[in-house]
């Protein structure tokens, strides 16, 4: 096992900044998702620590020595890529064992070691196959197989599944976690997409223009986004301006948005009377007829509904109340109709609000 750390990572092509001065540690048997936009220096990270780039400044360390001056065959990692190539003309045995081969190690060491990782993958008697022979999953794990068969120090894919239709993706998820867990491999997996980040990672780091904007577990960038960008990014889409008017104690406060109250169950850092940016997931709006008695009287917002669009199981409405737009999802049957008018309930325990007041907004 092995411990990853870069130091003031930064990597320019020309005026390009693809990389601007990341730091990060992954423990020895972490596994990190990279987790950011297209063309956000995700790819390029890896490149560098695989030996495949050379960094602009910075250092990479495994263990604490530094390995920029080891060429990419001397750093003992395992890649996987998106496009995964398996040589055509071989079948899966020779596929697999080929890293071994190149070693020089022994032909019936080969077959042993071999047939021990199809059995890790799952594919076990799957060796006189050929590529073309396998699913998309097969073959992706087989590239997986062939990777991890030469004991890398460090497990490195870049956005691996995303070639893959979303069932399988599903399956290839738990398995790469599984397998990471049995192997306890040092990983770092690149993706741009949320879901798989949150499930896949013990931390995520968020990567935006080549910067780690938060790093952290999965549940804190989930529910407690460092700006309303990375709220934004996360999903929670709803972004409500306001002013701190009420600090009670350390698990919670007040805001005032439209001249209504709403409780935070959250403590704020900033004095009464700061501007604050508060946002609540669409999951988690929840909505109410507003001629009925018996709707919520707390933390509402009186809204009408713009449009509903259906997703299969979920609706998501936007809604106008007052100057703010707002989208909530609302899994019930019950459906409500454009124009209809609303109470909006933000949950208390589910209103976040930013520290920095403003930043970024
Ligand atoms: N060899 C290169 N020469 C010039 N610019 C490059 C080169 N490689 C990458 N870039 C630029 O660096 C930035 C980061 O690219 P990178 O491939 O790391 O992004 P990414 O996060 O992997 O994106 P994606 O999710 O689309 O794969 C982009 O602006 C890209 O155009
Ligand atoms: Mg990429």
């Amino acid at each position: 096992m092995t411990e990853l750390k870069l130091q003031n990572l930064v990597k320019r092509f020309g005026d390009v900044i693809a990389v601007d001065d990341v730091s990060m540690t992954v423990p020895s048997g972490g596994f990190v998702a990279l987790l950011g936009y297209s063309g956000c220096g995700k790819t390029t990270s890896l490149r560098m620590i695989a030996g495949l780039e050379e960094p602009t400044e910075g250092d990479i360390l495994f263990d604490n020595e530094t390995v920029l001056h080891l060429a990419p065959n001397h750093r003992n990692i395992g890649m996987i890529f998106q496009r995964y190539v398996l040589f055509p003309h071989m079948n899966v045995e020779k596929n697999v064992g080929f890293g071994l081969r190149m070693k020089g190690v022994d032909r019936n060491e080969i077959r042993k070691r071999v047939k021990e990782v199809l059995d890790v993958v799952q594919l076990a008697g799957y060796e006189k196959r050929f590529p073309s022979q396998l699913s998309g999953g097969q073959q992706q794990r087989i590239a997986i197989a062939r990777t991890v068969i030469t004991n890398p120090k460090l497990l490195l894919m870049d956005e691996p599944l995303s070639n893959l239709d979303a069932k399988l993706r599903e399956e290839m998820r738990s398995f790469i976690t599984d397998l990471q867990k049995r192997l306890n491999i040092t990983t770092m997996f690149v993706t741009h997409d949320q879901i798989e980040a949150i499930e896949l990672a013990d931390h995520i780091g968020v990567m935006f223009d080549g910067k780690i904007v938060q790093y952290g577990p999965p549940e804190d960038i989930f529910n407690r986004p460092a700006t309303p960008e990375i709220a934004d990014f996360m999903g929670a889409t709803n972004l409500i301006k306001g002013n701190l008017i009420e600090k009670d104690n350390a698990t919670r406060c007040a805001i005032s948005v439209q001249n209504q109250r709403f409780d935070v169950m959250v403590d704020s850092p900033h004095e009464v009377g700061t501007p604050v940016i508060s946002t609540i997931r669409p999951e988690h709006i929840e909505l109410h007829p507003a001629v009925k008695d018996g709707a919520p009287t707390q933390n509402i917002l009186n809204a009408k509904i713009k449009s509903a669009v259906y997703h299969g199981g979920t609706l998501s409405y936007y809604l106008q109340a007052g100057d703010i737009e707002l989208q909530a999802r609302d899994q019930s049957t019950r459906r409500f109709s454009e124009g209809e008018e609303v109470v909006a309930h933000l949950n208390p325990e589910h209103l976040w609000i930013f520290p920095e007041a403003g930043n970024g907004a």
